[in-house]
C-alpha cells in the first residue's frame, strides 16, 4: 500500500481538511491542505466547506480549531501529542493571580489549553502579541504562560505594566547564550533568526525575532544566502528544501520538539480510517474560550 496515496484517497472520499503545523515533518506537510502557524491553520480550516478537520500538530492547536469551528468534527492525528507549555498553569493558578493583582487583565499565549483560555481575557499569538497588547485598553496585564515571550513583549511595550509567570517552552528555553555566541562565530555574517520563546540572553544576539511563519518569510525575502535558525528543526529542513540555493544552520541541535514528532503518516491514515482522537469541548468552554480569542481579533 502506498500510504500517501491512501491518505489522499480517504481525505477526498471523506471530505476531510488536513492541517499541519510547520513543525511537522515534510511527508506530513505534503499531504496537508494547509500548513503554517497554529492560529492561521485554524482560521483557514474554518473557512473551508469540509465538515471534518484533521490536525497534525499538538492538542492545543486542535482545540483552537474546534473553538473556531464548533460545528465541525475536529480530530487530532496523534492523541499523545501535547504542548507541555500549554498545560503548565491551571485555572486555579490563574484565579490566584487575578486575586493577587486586582484590575489586571489576563492575556494568554495561544499555546494554552481551551480550558485555560476560559479564565483569560485576551489571547495572542507570537506574531501578533506586541500589536494586540499595544492596542489593548487595559495597561495592567498578567501574561501567561511563557515568561520568555512575555519578557520580549514587555521590552517592546514599556508603557504597559506586565506581570510574568514562570512558564516556558522546554525546547526553545533550553537554548543557551553560549550556543548563540558560538553559532554566530561559526557562521559569520549569517543572520540569526530566533523564535521569541527563546530566553532573553539568546534573543539579544538575534538579527530577527519572529513566529515560525515570520522566520520563514524572512528567509525567503532576505538577500542573505545563509541563516542560523533559532526555532524547531523542521523549519530549517523545510526552508532548505524550498530554497536549495541558500544554506540553513541550526542554532542548537536540541531544538527538536518531541511532541511535534509524534505524528507519522500512519497516524494520519489511521485517523482518516476511524482512529485519532476527536476533540470534544463543552458549549461553555467553547463560548468562553472563543470570547478570549475574539478579543485578539477585535484588536488585530
Ligand atoms: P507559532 O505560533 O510561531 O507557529 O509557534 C507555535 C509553537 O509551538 C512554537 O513553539
Ligand atoms: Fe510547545 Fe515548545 Fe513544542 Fe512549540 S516547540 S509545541 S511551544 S513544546
Amino acid at each position: 500500500m502506498n500510504i500517501k496515496n491512501e491518505i489522499l484517497r480517504l481525505k477526498r472520499e471523506k471530505d476531510v481538511c488536513i492541517i499541519a503545523h510547520s513543525y511537522q515533518t515534510g511527508d506530513i506537510l505534503e499531504i496537508a491542505d494547509f500548513t503554517g502557524d497554529s492560529y492561521a491553520l485554524s482560521v483557514k480550516a474554518a473557512q473551508t466547506k469540509s465538515k471534518t478537520i484533521l490536525m497534525c500538530g499538538v492538542r492545543f492547536m486542535a482545540e483552537t480549531a474546534k473553538i473556531l469551528s464548533p460545528d465541525k468534527r475536529v480530530i487530532i492525528a496523534n492523541a499523545d501529542a501535547g504542548c507541555p507549555m500549554a498545560e503548565q498553569l491551571t485555572k486555579e493558578d490563574v484565579e490566584t493571580l487575578k486575586a493577587k493583582y486586582p484590575g489586571y487583565a489576563v492575556a494568554c499565549y495561544i499555546n494554552t489549553s481551551a480550558s485555560l483560555k476560559t479564565v483569560c481575557d485576551i489571547c495572542v499569538t507570537s506574531s501578533s502579541a506586541v500589536k494586540i497588547l499595544g492596542n489593548y485598553e487595559n495597561d495592567n496585564i498578567i501574561f501567561i504562560p511563557d515568561r520568555n515571550l512575555g519578557s520580549y513583549i514587555k521590552e517592546k511595550l514599556p508603557d504597559k505594566n506586565i506581570i510574568l509567570v514562570n512558564g516556558c517552552c522546554p525546547v526553545h528555553a533550553a537554548v543557551t547564550e553560549d550556543e548563540a555566541v558560538a553559532a554566530k562565530k561559526a557562521y559569520p555574517g549569517c543572520p540569526l533568526l530566533v523564535h521569541p520563546e527563546c530566553v532573553p540572553d539568546v534573543l539579544r544576539h538575534a538579527d530577527f525575532i519572529g513566529s515560525t511563519s515570520e522566520i520563514m518569510n524572512y528567509a525567503v525575502n532576505s538577500d542573505s544566502d545563509a541563516f542560523i535558525i533559532g526555532t524547531e528543526l523542521a523549519i530549517s529542513q523545510h526552508l532548505q528544501k524550498a530554497l536549495p540555493e541558500k544554506k540553513f544552520y541550526m542554532l542548537s541541535e536540541r531544538l527538536v520538539c518531541p511532541d511535534m514528532k509524534l505524528t507519522a503518516l500512519k497516524n494520519v491514515y489511521d485517523a482518516l480510517d476511524g482512529g485519532g482522537l476527536e476533540i470534544v469541548l463543552d458549549a461553555e468552554t467553547i463560548t468562553k474560550a472563543a470570547k478570549c480569542i475574539n478579543e485578539m481579533i477585535r484588536l488585530g
